[in-house]
């Protein structure tokens, strides 16, 4: 189709001209909507293992973690119901929060929803900034939540709806290296402030204002998407968008496209309903399994809680907020060799690669913590186990950085047609926020029961999701959405699933793409329009 490749070839050309005006300003709300779910993931741990912050607001725990190493179970001392849920509500209000955002997408519009978002975190990252009581710091936390809900819901759509193609694809990995550099930035600053005599644990929670303050300036001065004002009617508001944002007032077939999109979109009345059809069972159920098993690689024990944990192996305040910062360098590192491996090497190497480390790496350090503190939990780590430990620890966060982290995320997104697409993206996330939470809940509680066995426990868990990647996850690499269907019929298992007319009837309907030739970009569009959420 060389007319079709011409075409191709000169958006790209025309798109380069304009990247400066929107895409440069969108790519900063992805990257500042990104920080400001990876800095909640990561400063909540340090907050927590910093004294004056225990002193203050969990007395309790703080007696229990100064006491001296042999009357002290290491195992429980950090264990506290409302210590975790400090931590863990702040998920628990994005899971619900991100179905709120949905709606409002649809309603109000990207624009909106962001900006409602980015007030919402706001104002949390103040009333935590000033916290007095335990009750200000979990209502701050809860509000970060619909903040973290509200961006998380909405910036990837976003950027997928008003980015070029042929950048779609690189704007999907700016978003997970944006959440794990923000993972890193607060282990940098609870560091930082560790320093400082008097409230150091303030700036670490409000400093969570900065990106918000991005993003929600971010939020007044851009632009709605054209396919958000086409969504709510607004026909030459969109067309007039679309010039702006391509350059030229030659968009007619683009705007053409986008208007059939919306219409079979809109023409799906039932997704939830669809979702369930036998033919898309191998869909549905990687989609329930996934983020549901990436959580259950323990991997938010390791964000949430290192400093804790290097506190409970033995280590200094100072030098667990160090081995914080080390674990968040590793997996930023890591997760970009995934970004430039993963369509070379492809989804499933990667996915059992990872496992592999990981379960060794767990079962090292479950022995390292076995032999200092046996099941009493009573003792000392020496420095070079513990060093060893730490060691470990970091290959565990690469292993997982370059698989179940980024991957998590892009296999749900790649594998739906658009019929089911946004149900499908709303279990995805969904799913994934539950078990967010309730592993950062019940992570102290079950060291505490389970002791050095907890590492055995997911070790156990990273078994099961490697099998079940072994034998039910077909490789997507460079896959068309469209030709998803043959995957399937062509897989041992799920074959039976597809029935033999349905191959090639996951029409992919999105024609933001002009030309068939251009399958590869249109595919990565997918994945980044799908990256972490749905609308
Ligand atoms: C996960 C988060 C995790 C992060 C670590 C993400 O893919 O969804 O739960 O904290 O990776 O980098």
């Amino acid at each position: 189709m060389a007319g079709g490749g011409f075409v191709v070839e000169s958006t790209v050309k025309r798109y380069e001209g304009h990247l400066t005006a929107y895409v440069v300003i969108s790519c900063i709300v992805a990257a500042t909507g990104g920080l400001m779910f990876g800095y909640d993931i990561g400063i909540s741990g340090g907050v927590t293992s910093m004294e004056e912050f225990l002193k203050k607001f969990f007395p309790s725990v703080y007696r229990k973690s100064e006491a001296s190493s042999t009357d002290t179970n290491q195992y429980c001392k950090f264990d506290s119901q409302l210590l975790t849920l400090f931590t863990s509500s702040l998920y628990l209000a994005a899971l619900v929060a991100s179905f709120a955002a949905s709606a409002s997408n649809k309603l109000f519009g990207r624009k909106i929803t962001m900006l409602v978002g980015g007030i919402i975190f706001l104002v949390g990252a103040f009333i935590n900034g000033f916290a007095q009581d335990v009750a200000m710091l979990i209502i701050g936390r809860i509000l970060l939540g619909i903040g973290v809900g509200f961006a998380n819901t909405t910036v990837p759509v976003y950027l997928s709806e008003m980015a070029p193609p042929n950048i779609r694809g690189a704007l999907n990995i700016c978003f997970q290296v944006a959440i794990t550099s923000g993972i890193l930035i607060a282990n940098l600053v609870n560091y930082g402030v560790s320093k400082m005599k008097h409230n150091g644990w303030r700036w670490s929670l409000g400093l969570a204002a900065v990106p918000a303050l991005i993003m929600t300036f971010g939020a007044i001065f851009l632009p709605d998407t054209p396919n958000s004002f086409i969504q709510r009617g607004k026909h030459d508001k969109a067309k007039s968008i679309l010039q702006s944002i391509r350059g030229t007032q030659n968009v007619d077939e683009e705007f053409q496209d986008l208007l059939e999109a919306s219409e079979v979109a809109r023409q799906v009345k039932h997704p939830w309903t669809n979702i369930r059809k036998r033919q898309y069972r191998p869909q549905l159920i990687i989609t329930l399994l996934i983020p549901f098993f990436q959580q259950l690689t323990g991997i938010n024990v390791i964000m949430f809680y290192a400093p804790v944990l290097f506190k409970t192996i033995g280590m200094g305040d100072n030098s667990s907020l160090m081995a914080a910062v080390i674990t968040g360098l590793v997996n930023v590192i890591s997760t970009i060799v995934s970004l430039l491996t993963v369509d070379k090497f492809g989804r499933r190497f990667l996915f059992l690669e990872g496992g592999g480390q990981m379960l060794i790496c767990q079962i090292v350090v479950a022995l390292l913590i076995a032999s200092q503190f046996g099941t009493s939990g009573h003792g000392e780590f020496s420095k070079p186990v513990g060093n060893a430990a730490i060691a470990f620890i970091c290959l565990y966060v690469a292993g997982f950085a370059w698989s179940w982290g980024p991957l998590g995320w892009l296999v749900p997104s790649e594998i739906f047609p658009m019929e089911i697409r946004s149900a499908g993206q709303s279990i995805n996330v969904s799913v994934n926020m539950l078990f967010t939470f309730v592993i950062g809940q019940v992570f102290l509680t079950l060291l505490c029961a389970f002791k050095y066995g907890l590492f055995f426990f997911f070790a156990g868990f990273v078994i099961i999701m490697t099998v079940f990647i072994f034998f039910f996850v077909p490789e997507t690499k460079n896959v068309p959405i469209e030709e998803m269907n043959r995957v399937w019929k062509a897989h041992w298992f799920w074959k039976r699933y597809i029935p033999d007319d349905a191959v090639g009837l996951a029409h992919d309907t999105d024609n933001n793409v002009q030309s068939n030739n251009n399958s590869n970009e249109k595919d990565k569009g997918k994945n980044v329009e799908l990256g972490s959420t749905s609308v």
